[in-house]
């Protein structure tokens, strides 16, 4: 591909263009601001790339999410979370010896120390277990000092090995908490989804049994959150990573930013839209809310920066809600109302213009429903799940020589300069 050349404030700029293994090139405007005196202007990054990255490939018109090269209707299907973790953080789909090793090592470090125990008391019952997590996860730094320096890059292994492996054990303290039940310690004998359900649901009284039908579906919903490329929390994550923060604190970071309704935090609210619709026959009332301009509802799990289709990860997810029902025999009306709402929202024109189609949250929130969850859990369990990728991403960051402190830009439209005024004279 040839150059581009750029005519601007009286000069004209080579533009390099850099291209990719697949998806759109780039223009490389390192050197503009030098050249021209100017800044791009872009609001959300919607035409900017901010990294160059080998992890996560998305075309969003087809479809398309690939990790590594690997399509995510295969990991889903076939693979594991800890082998999807693997992958991420490795390059590679691991071995059979690689799998059992690494599982091993992610199982050493499930447990916390045991002061963090305390830090729970400080927060209210009724704390957002989000809430809880942006603390608990900000304040490993003040207990693995040996695995803080960024530079090492055995110490960046361990850090991340400890940040997977200890989500869990955190997440399951948080739901611990809001219900007024004892701490359990994680039981190393399961696997790592099975494990995180016996910390969640059981009880220090009785024998937990996994039901291994739910332990497969959440395993499954770990991997469809593993890793989204550059959206706002991975993005964050770097953004923290850049300054030489240490990771438990760009995990935080990144925990903080998945929190909001348009991010991770549409699980939660996708159900509680669902909820509030109710019954198949209020959807037109809330399909003309979404519509309207005045109006600041949205369907939530609906819509998508990148994905110009339907989200290949809402696909897997509503097959697997229907496992959900058959293994737990139950039968949530709400899934009735979702796929109804889906169908109408689809042969809507205002929908089909705009290319708005169901995301990975809109079939989440009645599987975890299902298996027990409330609503304040969903967005833990993504971030659970996307902690893998958080670290994948700032690991590959930090090992990339381009990489530079993220120091973007503005156009400035306040007051130009002027002169202080004395109180007294004001
Ligand atoms: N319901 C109704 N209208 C919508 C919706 C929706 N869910 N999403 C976008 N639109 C409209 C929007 O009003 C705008 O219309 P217009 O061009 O007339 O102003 C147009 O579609 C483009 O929307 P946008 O907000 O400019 O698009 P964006 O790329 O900035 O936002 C989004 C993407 C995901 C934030 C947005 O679609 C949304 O708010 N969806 C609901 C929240 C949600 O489900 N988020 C989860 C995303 S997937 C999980 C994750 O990665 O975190």
């Amino acid at each position: 591909m040839t150059d581009a050349t750029l005519n601007t404030a009286g000069k004209a700029v080579e533009l390099p263009t850099l291209e990719g293994s697949i998806g759109p090139s780039v223009l490389d405007i390192r050197k503009m601001y030098a050249a021209t005196g100017q800044f791009t202007y872009d609001p959300g990054f919607t035409s900017t790339a901010s990294c160059e990255s080998g992890l996560t490939y998305i075309d969003g018109d087809e479809g398309v999410l690939l990790h590594r090269g690997y399509p995510i209707g295969q990991l889903a299907e076939h693979s594991s979370f800890m082998e999807v973790c693997y992958l991420l953080l490795n390059g590679e789909l691991p071995s059979q010896s690689e799998l059992g090793q690494f599982s091993r090592i992610i199982s050493r470090h499930t447990m916390l120390h045991e002061q963090l125990a305390t830090f729970y008391r400080g927060f209210r019952r009724d704390a957002h277990p989000m809430a809880i997590m942006c603390g608990v996860v900000g304040a490993l730094s003040a207990f693995y000092h040996d695995s803080t320096d960024i530079n090492d890059p055995q110490q960046r292994k361990i850090a991340s090995h400890r940040l997977i492996a200890k989500m869990p054990t955190i997440a399951a303290m948080a739901y611990k908490y809001s219900v007024g039940q004892p701490f359990l310690y994680p039981d190393n004998s399961l696997s790592y989804t099975g494990n995180f359900l016996r910390m969640t649901f059981g009880v220090p009284a009785e024998p937990y049994v996994v039901v291994p039908e739910v332990e497969r579906a959440l395993d499954r919903i770990f991997i469809l959150h593993a890793d989204h490329e550059q959206n706002a929390s991975t993005s964050t994550v770097r953004l923290a990573g850049s300054s030489g923060a240490n990771p438990f604190a760009c995990i935080a970071a990144g925990i903080a930013c998945l929190w909001g309704p348009a991010h991770g935090g549409a699980n939660e609210a996708a159900l509680n839209m669902l909820r509030e619709i109710g019954t198949p026959d209020r959807i037109p009332h809330y399909i003309a809310r979404a519509k309207d301009k005045n109006d600041p509802f949205r369907l939530m799990g609906f819509g998508h920066r990148v994905y110009k289709n339907y989200d290949p990860r809402a696909t897997v997810m509503q097959k697997t809600v229907r496992e959900v029902f058959a293994a737990l025999k139950v039968n949530d009306p709400l899934f009735e109302t979702a796929l109804q709402l889906e169908e109408i929202a689809l042969s809507d024109p205002y929908f089909a213009e705009k290319k708005l189609f169901p995301n990975v949250d809109f079939y989440s929130g009645i599987i975890l429903s299902a298996i027990g969850f409330p609503t304040t859990m969903f967005t833990v369990l993504f971030a659970l799940a996307r902690t893998v990728g958080w670290v994948a991403q700032w690991n590959e960051m930090i090992s990339d020589p381009n990489q530079k402190i993220g120091r973007p830009r503005q156009l400035y439209t306040g007051p130009v300069q002027r002169d202080y005024v004395p109180l007294s004279a004001r």
